[in-house]
């Protein structure tokens, strides 16, 4: 795939999938509009390292971040053909764990997950309808596809993504085209400390592995240049989804 000259902007950048796709974007030619909430030196030195890039501090789900990012975009190059939205939170506590999920859990993984990624998608879309092949690509989860996952909030969160994903595919315009990747479990400082997650992943899935970001990034650039796929969620698991 060849992006020369192209803008993406990558929400949750500065670690784990994010960066392997901004990275993997960048070695295609495109320029990048690295994004993150706190972790602004790690940012900072990415797009640094990127060269044809750009940094821009801010919580997808704040008022003003979505606006931010497409006007780095704006200002800089005049255009842009993409947006991967991966950035992404959830709540720390087990899934099974119905008792202990407060409102403040769902308002805050609803909000960053779902909200912060329409906000984000709905800011960047008039420019994407300008472009001559705009696409958007949501990373979603497992989680959001079966019965699995970090947490409640974060799982039900997934799965509204991927409708997200098939709504915005079909009422976006202008040929923008609108899919997901769905990781299975991806070993990024998120899954840092799941050692025994990682051997119970390794054990069952048909590929016996984990995933690394840089797996990611491969099913990403394909869907990316997948041109006549739209509305569609790529599984990406290691064939973990077959026997859960
Ligand atoms: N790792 C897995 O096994 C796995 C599996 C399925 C799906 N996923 C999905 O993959 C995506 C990336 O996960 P990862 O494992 O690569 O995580 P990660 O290494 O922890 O990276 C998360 C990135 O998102 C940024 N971020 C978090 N909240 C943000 C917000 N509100 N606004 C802007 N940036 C924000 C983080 O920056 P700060 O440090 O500044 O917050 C960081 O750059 C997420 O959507 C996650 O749900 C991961």
């Amino acid at each position: 795939m060849d992006l020369t000259g192209h803008v993406v902007i990558v929400t949750g950048s500065s670690s784990g999938i994010g960066e392997a796709v901004a990275r993997r974007l960048a070695a295609t030619g495109a320029r990048i509009v690295v994004n993150s909430a706190s972790s602004v030196a790690a940012g900072e030195r990415l797009a640094e390292e990127l060269g044809e890039a750009c940094y821009v501090q801010g919580d997808i789900s704040a008022p003003g971040t979505a606006h931010a990012l497409v006007e780095a975009a704006r200002e800089r190059w005049g255009r842009l053909d993409g947006l991967v939205n991966n950035a992404a939170v959830t709540a720390d506590v087990p899934l099974a764990d119905i008792d202990a999920v407060t409102v403040d859990h769902w308002n805050r993984v609803l909000g960053v997950n779902v909200v912060g990624t329409f906000l984000v998608s709905q800011a960047a879309l008039p420019l994407l309808r300008e472009a001559e092949d705009g696409w958007i690509l949501n990373i979603t989860s497992i989680a959001g596809i079966r019965q699995t996952g970090s947490s409640l909030p974060y799982a039900v969160s997934k799965a509204a993504v991927d409708h997200l994903t098939t709504l915005l595919a079909k009422h976006a315009g202008g040929g923008v085209r609108v899919n997901a990747v769905a990781p299975g479990l991806v070993a990024t400082p998120w899954t840092e400390t799941w050692d025994q997650v990682k051997e119970g992943v390794t054990a069952m899935a048909p590929l016996h592995r984990v995933a690394t970001p840089e797996d990611i990034a491969d099913a990403c650039v394909g869907i990316i240049g997948a041109r006549y796929a739209t509305g569609q969620t790529l599984l990406v698991d290691g064939g973990l989804g077959l026997v859960l």
